[in-house]
């Protein structure tokens, strides 16, 4: 027979408050070391072993980190016990259960799980996970068993793309639609939980205490209101979004559009106005809405509106062949056409990303009258949740990660379109420009603070 050895390694008491969870969704989360990980992976192990026949998933965003947080510490703990195949990445233990390791680099990386049913569904750093992607995989996680009722279990640290739903569900237990509070359990983490950690390696607990201020209130101290790697740290509710108002017929309108059909598509309304300060004044964003049925409404928020251009997706211009029939279009056709057919003519944005980001940032900066260069309705709810959620790339000096960005990018499309507010236009609100653009602050991922945090980054 062969026995588990889990000997002389003991919860601690965040730890066993974790394990002894039974919420519908249980996050471990807040500062780092305090033995999130090595409580996801017990817990797992506990649950395969006491439930026969049980079906676990435990995910993280990219191959590498799960490879090196979980595959490789699950294969030294559990030799006879359970086989591991790599092929499917799957760990089966002798009593039929079994645990899958899966990662979700891509967006839609998520859909290979589709018709999929998991008992207990493990996000490991769900704050890497974008919020459709966490309700997606929330929709796997089902059992048909009598003995067990479906669990999720999230780990996470402050920061990252998923910053904004795990604070909303589990930090600020802000509801909306059918979820519920009880259903949500939170368990906060302290390095200074983690005796095993301490003892072994006190220097990397200093080495949290010394880090610069807004990473050591994160990582150190596990507070929700640091949102470390914001993309654009200028965006403020109270500067950038104003209230609807008429807008002259003689202003010069335009539309962008990022496209998307599993995705949400974000189509946004421009108006320029004399002086060159540009309006986002409507936003349209829906998802698995037909190609067709975007272009008709496009149409109706338009109304007799004269609308100079739309820039979309350059992706659109790809031919799709059958597939494109699913989402309203004619096999040959690209998806341009059927909005081109349905009288709304496009044209390919420019989807220089990093550029585009810049020019975002300069419409963001306040003009010499005191009000920023770009404005945005109060109604275009999407645009003002999902811009200030943007993070840094994680493996990029200067691009922001891809997440719930269906927004910025239709943002970034539309002032792409435009010329950069101009130093005549700002002589014509009041006052002349310093030289030169915005430069973007340094992506604290990567620069500089690379050095001082070291492996705590990446
Ligand atoms: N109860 C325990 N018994 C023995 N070792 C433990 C225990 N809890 C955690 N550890 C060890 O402490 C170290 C840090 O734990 P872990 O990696 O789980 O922390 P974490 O909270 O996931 O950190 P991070 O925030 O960096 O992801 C690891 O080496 C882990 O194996
Ligand atoms: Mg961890």
């Amino acid at each position: 027979m062969t026995t588990l050895k889990l000997t002389g390694q003991r919860p601690n008491e965040k730890q066993r408050q974790f394990f002894l969870s039974r919420a519908r969704h249980t996050a471990y989360g807040g500062a780092r070391g305090g033995g999130k990980s090595w409580a996801m992976r017990r817990k797992f192990l506990l649950l395969a072993i006491w439930y026969p026949g049980l079906s676990l998933l435990l995910l993280r965003r990219t191959y590498p980190e799960l490879e090196e947080n979980h595959i490789k510490p699950l294969k030294r703990e559990l030799p006879g016990v359970a086989k591991y195949t790599d092929k499917r990445k799957e760990f089966v233990f002798l009593n039929g259960s079994r645990i899958k390791c899966g990662y979700c680099d891509k967006e839609d990386d998520v859909l290979q799980y589709q018709g999929q049913e998991y008992d207990v569904i493990g996000l490991e750093e769900a704050t890497h996970f974008c919020e459709s992607q966490m309700q997606f995989i929330c929709t796997c996680n089902r059992t048909t068993r009598r003995d067990f009722f479906p669990r999720m279990y999230y780990t996470c640290n402050p920061g990252g793309v998923g910053h904004a739903w795990v604070k909303r569900l589990f930090i600020d237990r802000e509801y909306q639609n059918s979820e519920r509070g009880e259903d949500y359990s939170f368990i906060p983490a302290s390095v200074y939980d983690n005796s095993v950690l301490m003892r072994a390696n006190p220097q990397y607990v200093h080495m949290l205490e010394n880090l610069p201020a807004g990473l050591r209130r994160a990582h150190l101290e596990g507070d929700w209101d640091a949102l470390l790697g914001q993309y654009f740290e200028t965006w403020r509710r109270a500067r950038h979004v104003c209230e609807p108002f008429s807008i002259p017929k003689r202003w010069k309108r335009f539309c962008a559009m990022d496209w998307g059909y599993n995705d949400p598509c974000c189509v946004l309304w421009f108006a320029v106005a004399p002086d060159g300060r540009v309006y986002v004044y409507d936003e349209y964003y829906r998802r698995k809405i037909l190609a067709h049925d975007v272009a008709k409404a496009v149409g109706e928020i338009s109304g007799g509106d004269k609308i100079a251009y739309t820039v979309a997706s350059p992706d659109m211009w790809q031919r799709r062949g059958a597939a494109l029939k699913s989402i309203g279009g004619v096999s040959g056709e690209c998806i341009a056409d059927v909005f081109i057919k349905r009288g709304v003519p496009l044209r390919p944005a420019d989807n220089a990303r990093v550029v585009g980001w810049q020019r975002v940032r300069e419409y963001l900066r306040e003009a010499p009258d005191g009000l920023a260069y770009l404005q945005v309705f109060a109604r275009c709810a999407n645009l003002i949740k999902y811009l200030p959620l943007m993070q840094y790339d994680r493996h990029d000096h200067e691009d922001a990660a891809c997440g719930d960005d269906h927004a910025p990018e239709a943002l970034r499309y539309g002032l792409m379109s435009r010329p950069a507010p101009s130093r005549e236009k700002a002589c014509a609100m009041g006052a002349s420009l310093p030289g030169g653009g915005p430069q973007p602050p340094a992506n604290p991922f990567l620069a500089g603070e690379k050095e001082k945090t070291g492996y705590l980054i990446m």
